[in-house]
């Protein structure tokens, strides 16, 4: 007697058969709905002898085409994480031939900073059942290039919705990540050109002063001079037998006309205030370095709190006329493992977008500063920046979108809308972070940026 079961699937169709009794065989098949097409039906039908092995055989023949023409990587593993079917495409992606990965472990294919990346993420899939979309990891071709691929991946069921282990689409983003770093990097220049004219400011207003007060240096010594000599002068007076008061007059004479007490206060005045200067110059250069070359293009453990530094360094420009920037560094803080680079990029957008706010707060033509605070800190798991600006706030209508690319307040030529979007994808996406934010209007805006320390990145 025919069977006939209405499924209504969530995610996607299966065309299978199974066994349901001794000689017979239930074949599963799409059926269209008119009335609602995005409501896929399932009839099931108990078959039974040739006609069901018919049936079978047609259903895995469409199985089969279905995964050779969808143009997608496809694979399945069971609970082991060993691969139990794939697709050519997942072939050509793992650079193996056909039937060399089955009942291999994916897992001997990843990059090993990825191991525990994965392992996890399967982990969540098994335990809660949730799909997980946008898994990005590196894995090893058979001729040892390396591939970067994204994957969506859920939980694959038997008919009696036991876990039987995993699938996945897979799409190779080696060529997209390689423009992802390249646009990253040119926005980083973009922003050293930005940062160059404040910079070169900043450097300006010391080298002016060491300068002035090295002129000044130059002509005092001509007085000090004067003034060594008539030094010199009362010794020989003296040991010619002079009057002892006639010696005396001649080098007061000269203390008057070389202003003496004057120099005597300015000049270590004027030396202290140069080292300072140089001292002032040599910080904003090393911070620039840190920031144009902060190292490997990898990751590589490193120091938040130094990194915070440098970027408010290289950008008091942007902000010295604005707000005050007052820094509170947990000096515990381990080192984190991250591209610093890409760090320094996020802090800077995320003080730029306080500046921005803070001057809209305060008027064009507002006397009062604001406040930036940059706080870090840390737990057993993750690394904390927070970057807290005492600017408009932001409106309710648009908190859900100022992490989307392009999407900006700002008047043309100002913003691009691209800060948080970069900034987001380089925290979650390449550092496995979240970045998140607390508003309130009119009083401002705290930006949370959260790095793991097991240092969960790309
Ligand atoms: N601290 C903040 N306070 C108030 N609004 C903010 C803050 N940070 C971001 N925003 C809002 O989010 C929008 C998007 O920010 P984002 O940094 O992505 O772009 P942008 O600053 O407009 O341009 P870009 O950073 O590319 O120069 C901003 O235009 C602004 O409306
Ligand atoms: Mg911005």
């Amino acid at each position: 007697m025919p069977l006939l079961i209405r499924l209504y699937l969530k995610k996607r169709l299966d065309y299978n058969s199974c066994k349901t009794g001794a000689n017979n065989t239930m074949a599963i098949e799409k059926v269209e709905q008119q009335d609602n097409p995005k409501s896929n039906i399932i009839s099931a039908k108990e078959e039974s002898g040739q006609q069901a092995i018919l049936v079978s055989r047609r259903i895995e023949e469409r199985h089969r085409l279905f995964f050779k023409e969808i143009g997608h990587a496809y694979f399945e593993v069971d609970n082991r994480g060993k691969f139990s079917f794939y697709n050519d495409h997942f072939c050509e992606v793992m650079g193996h031939g056909n039937g060399e990965l089955i009942d291999k472990s994916i897992l001997q294919f990843l990059d090993k900073d990825d191991v525990e990346k994965v392992k996890s993420a399967l982990k969540d899939i098994y335990e809660t059942g949730n799909p997980l979309s946008d898994l990005e990891f590196q894995i090893k071709r058979k001729d040892g290039q390396k591939r970067q691929i994204n994957t969506s991946i859920s939980l694959n069921t038997d008919i009696e919705n036991r876990k039987t282990g995993f699938r996945g689409i897979v799409r190779d983003i080696s060529g997209r990540k390689k423009s992802e770093d390249q646009l990253n990097k040119t926005l980083r220049l973009e922003s050293i050109g930005q940062l160059a004219a404040g910079i070169a400011h900043e450097i300006n207003t010391p080298i002016q002063y060491v300068g002035d007060n090295i002129q000044f240096l130059k002509d005092s010594f001509g007085d000090i001079l004067n003034l060594l000599n008539s030094a010199l002068a009362y010794v020989k007076l003296t040991a010619t037998g002079s009057s002892k008061e006639e010696a005396v007059s001649v080098i007061e004479e000269i203390m008057k006309s070389t202003d003496s007490d004057y120099l005597i206060d300015e000049i270590p005045r004027a030396i202290e205030q140069s080292i300072n200067g140089l001292q002032r110059v040599s910080e904003i250069v090393k911070a620039m370095k840190q920031f144009c070359h902060p190292g490997k293009e990898d990751q590589q453990a490193s120091d938040l709190n130094a990194a915070i530094k440098n970027v408010v360094t290289v950008a008091k420009n942007e902000w010295k006329y604005v707000a005050d920037v007052v820094t509170d560094l947990d000096a515990t803080l381990p080192l984190v493992p991250c591209r610093l680079g890409e760090i320094n990029q996020v802090i800077l957008n995320l003080i730029i977008n306080a500046v921005d706010a803070i001057k809209d707060a305060i008027g064009k033509d507002g006397t009062g500063k604001g406040t930036i605070r940059i706080t870090t800190l840390h737990d057993d798991s993750w690394a904390e920046i927070r970057v807290s600006d005492t600017g408009t706030g932001i409106p309710d209508e648009i908190r859900s979108k100022i992490f989307n690319s392009f999407f900006t307040t700002k008047e043309v030529g100002k913003g691009t809308g691209q800060g948080l979007a970069i900034s987001h994808s380089i925290i979650v996406k390449k550092h496995g972070g979240t970045i998140d934010f607390e508003t309130e209007i009119g009083k401002g805006t705290t930006m949370i940026v959260r790095i793991p320390l097991k240092g969960s990145y790309e």
